[in-house]
């Protein structure tokens, strides 16, 4: 299977465009060796002509204008875009869906409670409907069932659903329910090879983590260097674990918890602009090479 980082920041992007913090001050000032990066979302395909986008990011015209096989290539109106799977509800994951209107309909798949605050809370597919009908909605199964995509050849899906946080505006921010977050394995059934992706992973379940060690590579929460990092740079007073991520320090953290996984290879992706790591030079960065962690940055391309 061919994966496509289309995005690799998390909500705001990297630099945020309102934002002074070092990291978004050094990287618009060109005072630190960091990459900008976009609102993150990947695209994955079996044969490299049908693809299937993980959430679109509200830079997602942006991101399809610098990855030609997403482009208009057959005739008059057309993409390479034949399925959409949402991994919550979240703005930074959700927006970019008004801007593929003029594509309508479009074929999604997510959990029933993604499908409640995207008829609700933000009205997505609501809205939506006035454009060709709007979108075709497929369900995920959350029981460990396989499903998969009709146009996208050679591949399946498992979802899972993890412990992250439903989106602020959601009822459920505050009284979580199973599927305001999944995380789903991709399995290419012609190489067996597999991927899972996670990018809101607050607290890995027995499940998950059983799931992350058979996989081949893992693209997984890379929001946070630590539970504090919001309020250490004073940005609120708002933990990791307040918005459903796992940060990467501390002995709870992501890097221990990746440690005894000796099969995946090991890549963060929706990376908040204020985490160190950004930064190429920074010891946190050096810290995640040693543990042989890669950060996923816009353009990246992995082949399972
Ligand atoms: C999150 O995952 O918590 C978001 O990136 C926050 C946001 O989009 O504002
Ligand atoms: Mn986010
Ligand atoms: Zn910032």
């Amino acid at each position: 299977m061919f994966i496509h980082v289309l995005g690799s920041a998390a909500g705001g992007g990297f630099p945020q465009w309102n934002c002074n913090c070092r990291m978004c001050h050094g990287v618009r000032n060109g005072l630190i060796n960091a990459k900008p990066r976009t609102q993150s979302s990947i695209a994955v395909s079996g044969n490299g002509v049908d693809w299937v986008l993980f959430n679109t990011s509200p830079d997602l015209l942006a991101q399809l204008a610098t990855f030609p096989k997403l482009q208009p290539a057959r005739s008059i109106r057309d993409t390479a875009i034949r399925g959409i799977i949402f991994m919550d509800s979240q703005i930074d994951h959700t927006t970019g869906l008004l801007m593929l209107r003029e594509g309508c309909p479009h074929e999604i798949y997510c959990s029933d409670m993604v499908y409640e605050d995207l008829t609700t809370g933000f009205p997505l597919f609501r809205m939506l409907e006035h454009w060709n009908g709007g979108i075709n909605r497929n369900s995920i199964p959350l029981n460990g069932d396989t499903f998969t995509i009709p146009a996208i050849d050679g591949i399946e899906f498992r979802a899972i659903p993890v412990k992250g946080k439903a989106p602020p505006y959601s009822p459920h921010r505050h009284d979580p329910h199973t599927g305001d977050n999944i995380g789903i394995q991709v399995i290419d059934t012609r190489t067996n090879k597999t991927l899972f992706y996670s990018p809101g992973l607050g607290e890995p379940t027995e499940d998950t983590i059983a799931l992350m060690s058979q996989s081949d590579c893992l693209l997984v929460d890379g929001t946070f260097w630590t539970e504090d990092e919001m309020s250490e740079v004073g940005l609120g007073d708002k933990k990791a674990a307040d918005m459903g991520h796992l940060p990467q320090s501390g002995d709870e953290g992501m890097i221990e918890l990746l440690k005894p996984m000796k099969k995946p290879r090991k890549v963060l992706i929706h990376i908040n602009n204020t985490n160190p790591i950004l930064d190429e030079d920074s010891i946190q960065r050096e810290t995640l090479k040693k543990e042989g962690i890669e950060v996923a940055f816009d353009g990246m391309e992995l082949e399972l």
